[in-house]
């Protein structure tokens, strides 16, 4: 890794967590402290434990010679490179062997940059700096560079039931692996009413819940033995889609489970029932891209505002949620235009799909998506405009014809190294 190359600000959708560690960080002015904190609090850092102070690299070496330096220390200095050279080395006599260290420096120096590399030293990062550059530089250290990446996980939730939000959800992950060519595993989290089996035509296989019962024995091989193939890149992990069961969970179930099903595909839809419970909330916070589906009325423009507030407020270092609005355009109903519900949200939409019951009928009752029933329709050319953009990919343009796939895929930025040292 370079230093140029190092001070760009990382895409979110690419910065990993950051495991159960301890950290401590000594600022040397309350500006990184703040930008400090605000990683400290950042989603992804959930489960660490961190300690920002303003006393830089001086307070650390004075702080560490009375208790066990942790994980990870952030030490940051003005000084020029002989003096940073000088105060790391007095550190050193504190620091724990198997304690990693991070420098921030305020100088853009090369040669600095491979005295601390020679000397150990995880990262060095010039300042000034974001957060998501410190989470991701603390992440690098425990991320295995020979892993494929991380998929991403992307969560639909409606402003209220019946919105359409599974139907939407169900049609990106078919645009995922089928149009784009991409693996991809949808998992219906509505266990009770969930209709991805039915919207697909399918039927059986293991389910979400047997998963979240004993989240702690799902690997690799139970996914496998859970998930069921909907396509050539799509597989299912089904909800039971059943009242004969209670079922209850905590919301480290649902990540810990989660955290296995990222591992075997480069996107994941979660489909998320319209209810409000512990495990829901916890889940949106922490999905790479929240996708919002609402009706042009009353309900819902008051439902999409409070999701709004919640996540933009839970997730300050994210991408804003996205808006989708469906069923547009019902004949005689009265409902609230477009410009004015993004304009009461302050997003505008990023699709607006027509009320169109010929369509969507027709493929649910096939068991089908709209794709294959109305491959021509306005609302399979907006929900495919719309796969590519979570995909993060341009879509080609109609003049080149067939698509390239393969040359789309270099680009999905899921599928290359998140870290390329
Ligand atoms: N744009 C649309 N036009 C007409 N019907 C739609 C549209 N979008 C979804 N539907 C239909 O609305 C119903 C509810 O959709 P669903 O995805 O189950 O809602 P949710 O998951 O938000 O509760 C389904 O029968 C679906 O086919
Ligand atoms: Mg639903």
């Amino acid at each position: 890794m370079t230093l140029a190359a190092q001070t760009a600000t990382p895409n979110n959708a690419m910065v990993s967590l950051v495991p159960r560690i301890s950290i401590g960080i000594f600022c040397d002015n309350p500006q990184s402290a703040a930008v400090m904190q605000a990683a400290a609090n950042d989603r992804r850092m959930a489960k660490a434990h961190v300690n920002v102070e303003t006393s830089g690299i001086v307070g650390a070496t004075a702080a560490y010679a009375q208790e066990a330096t942790p994980n990870v220390v952030i030490v940051e200095s003005h000084g020029d490179c002989a003096q940073v050279m000088a105060e790391l080395g007095r550190f050193a006599e504190v620091c724990q062997p198997n304690t990693k260290v991070i420098v921030i420096g305020h100088v853009n120096d090369i040669v600095l940059y491979r005295e601390l590399m020679k000397n150990h030293v995880s990262d060095y990062i010039v300042a000034p700096f974001s957060t998501l550059q410190i989470i991701d530089s603390i992440a690098g250290i425990y991320s295995d560079p020979k892993a494929a990446p991380l998929g991403r996980i992307i969560a639909f939730v409606g402003t209220k039931g019946g919105v359409g939000s599974s139907t939407i959800a169900h049609n990106i992950a078919y645009a995922f692996s089928n149009n784009l060519d991409t693996e991809t595993i949808l998992t219906d989290l509505d266990l009770s009413f969930g209709t991805s089996a039915l919207n697909f035509n399918h039927d059986g296989g293991g389910t979400f819940y047997e998963a979240l019962s004993a989240p702690e024995r799902v690997d690799s091989t139970l996914l496998d033995r859970l998930m069921s193939k909907l396509g050539n890149k799509l597989s299912l992990l089904n909800g039971p889609g059943t009242i004969e069961r209670d079922m209850t969970f905590d919301s480290q179930a649902v990540d810990t489970v989660l955290e296995v099903v990222r591992k075997a595909a480069p996107l994941i839809v979660v489909d998320i029932p319209n209810a409000w419970a512990p495990w829901v909330r916890h889940t949106l916070l922490n999905a790479d891209e929240v996708i919002i589906t609402a009706s042009p009325e009353l309900p819902s423009l008051r439902n999409a505002k409070n999701l709004m507030d919640m996540l933009k407020a839970g997730r300050p270092n994210d991408s804003v949620p996205k808006l989708i609005l469906n069923n547009v355009g019902v004949p005689k109903r009265p409902e609230i235009p477009a410009a004015d519900f993004s304009k009461a949200l302050g997003i505008e939409a990023s699709a607006i799909i027509p009320h169109d019951p010929q369509s969507f009928g027709q493929a649910q009752g096939n068991g089908q998506m709209i794709f294959e029933v109305a491959p021509k329709s306005k609302s399979a050319e907006i929900l495919e405009q719309l796969s590519y953009e979570l995909a993060g990919i341009a879509k080609p343009s109609a003049k080149s014809g067939k698509f390239d796939l393969s040359g789309f895929m270099q680009k999905l930025p899921l599928l290359k190294s998140k870290r390329e040292k």
